[in-house]
């Protein structure tokens, strides 16, 4: 069998083979938000092999019809498209399992393993099993120990791991437990989830650089002039305290997600779409990120925390006194980092990446700004701004060259116009969850786009030193309200290299 089938221009929908996909922190959040919503999804598209099971495990004791009952009103719950049929619902409730394990208890998952053998007998699903880590952090290395030391991993079909996001909380806990994950699964069993990977737009920017001939050729220093990436957002920690106060923004936004769009905006063309060729030179960009000097940190990265204000109109509390965050935590709510990628293509052109908490409005976007004329003919013309391409990942999906156009009237004076194109009026169709396309890519053993453990390493080793100097203590903080743009320090920031944050 396969892990990484050959693909040829843009994928076409394929349907995997018959698996079971165990699911471990089945009572957690994210499974009742997304996890399962998604599976019901592509059930409900026919996109689910026949026999499709799942197992819902954790520590809770809960029987398989609780679980039923608990994932059911989940998918009402959660569903973002359209009602549910309840003969599809049905249906996967018939392939639902759930069994607690406790990572102490080797007993748990030697249960687990005979629930594992009956459903593969029963529904026929050849001991294909994609295993899910979704449990807090620390329990991904003994819990792959525990399937490790019962051969859980080695069934007569394939086996494969998704494992959620943070992988590790700096490169040493990163190293250890990709060590510890290797020892049980091979690289190419492993899919480390990234889900702004996922989504339609992000993968759009391969489409947009390396499916048009008029882009590419500005794509380099000789055109562009910097590059923004930003990701605002207008929620807070959502009652995720005790995992921010110890994350910040830059571990939970910066080091995977930004980076990863990152990557795709500065990326050579990769040879083919297969998964490997594409993260090969994902990780070629990562390689050519300038470190950070120790001593340059503030020249290169600034860290913000929103103290009280409001949002969309509501009063809310400052980040301090959410529940679960220490009275005088350091921790960022705001991260601004200037990365200069040192190769041919990139040399001197700043990527601007920043992250934020409750801010004014959610937008996250890449905007590229290319260099101006090299001698503006319209002298009388009102300041005019660059020629910008704005990718427009969410909301409101889509992209918008901004360029100069003649205002009508006998004198020449020129105005900044824009050229619009947005999913919704184009395509009048509601893209998928990011998890739908990452839970079939990966029973499909496509792992284009899931982080392959070099890159996730540089992105730690490059954080390193900034993660360092934040930890000092943050007198400053609170330095900005809930509700605005940002510290003054983050414009500070831009100005200091004689540039401003793009008004969103
Ligand atoms: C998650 C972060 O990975 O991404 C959250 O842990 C953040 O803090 C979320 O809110 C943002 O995702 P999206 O898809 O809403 O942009």
């Amino acid at each position: 069998m396969m892990e990484n089938p050959l693909v040829e221009g843009l994928r076409l929908e394929r349907t995997p083979e018959p698996c079971t996909m165990v699911i471990f922190g089945a009572s957690g959040d994210l499974t009742r938000r997304k996890l399962v919503p998604a599976l019901y999804s592509l059930a409900q598209q026919n996109l689910l092999p026949g026999g499709f099971s799942i197992v819902g495990s954790g520590r809770t004791a809960m029987s398989s019809e609780d679980f039923r009952v608990k994932m059911g009103e989940a998918v009402k719950q959660f569903l973002e498209a359209g009602a549910v049929d309840k003969s599809v619902w049905e249906n996967c409730a018939a392939g639902m399992f759930y069994i607690p394990t406790d990572v102490k208890d080797q007993e748990s998952f030697k249960r687990l393993g005979e629930l594992l053998s009956q459903i593969e007998q029963q529904r026929g699903t050849s001991g294909n099993r994609l295993f899910y880590f979704s449990t807090p952090p620390s329990l991904f290395a003994p819990i792959t120990q525990q399937l490790g030391s019962l051969g859980l991993t080695r069934s007569s079909g394939w086996c494969r791991v998704i494992i959620e996001k943070p992988f590790g909380h700096d490169l040493e806990s990163m190293q250890a437990l990709n060590k510890q994950v290797l020892e049980v699964f091979r690289e190419d069993q492993v899919y480390r989830i990234d889900h702004y990977l996922g989504k339609e737009t992000v993968q759009n920017i391969l489409v947009l650089r390396f499916a048009n001939g008029i882009f590419e050729p500005l794509w380099n220093r000789r055109y562009i002039e910097h590059v923004q990436i930003t990701a605002a957002e207008t929620l807070g920690v959502e009652g995720r305290g005790e995992y921010y106060d110890q994350t910040g923004v830059l571990r939970d936004m910066i080091q995977n997600h930004l980076f990863q769009i990152l990557t795709l905006v500065a990326m050579e063309p990769p040879a083919s779409l297969d998964a490997n060729a594409v993260r090969d030179e994902k990780t070629k960009v990562m390689r050519a990120i300038r470190p950070f000097a120790p001593e340059e940190i503030d020249q290169f990265a600034v860290r913000g925390q929103y103290g009280p204000g409001a949002v969309n109109g509501q009063p809310v509390d400052g980040y301090r006194q959410e529940k679960e965050v220490r009275p005088d935590s350091a921790t960022e709510t705001y991260a601004a980092i200037k990365l200069l990628v040192d190769n041919w293509r990139w040399a001197d052109v700043p990527f601007y990446l920043r992250s934020a908490k409750r801010l004014p409005k959610r937008v996250t976007e890449v905007a590229v700004q290319f260099r101006r004329v090299p001698h503006l003919l319209f002298k009388d013309s009102e300041p005019l701004q660059p020629n910008s391409l704005t990718l427009r990942i969410q909301p409101d999906a889509g992209i918008t060259l901004k360029f100069g156009a003649k205002l009508p009237g006998q004198a020449i004076k020129v105005r900044t116009v824009n050229m619009d194109f947005r999913y919704g009026t184009s395509f009048g169709k509601k893209s998928a969850d990011a998890y739908e396309r990452l839970l079939l890519d990966a029973m499909l053993g496509d792992s284009t786009l899931f982080a392959r453990g070099d890159m996730v390493e540089l992105a730690w080793k490059l954080l390193m030193p900034v993660l360092e100097a934040w930890q000092k203590p943050a007198d400053h903080f609170p330095n900005y309200q809930a509700g605005s743009w940002g510290p003054r320090e983050g414009d500070a920031f831009m100005q200091q290299d004689g540039r401003r944050w793009r008004r969103l």
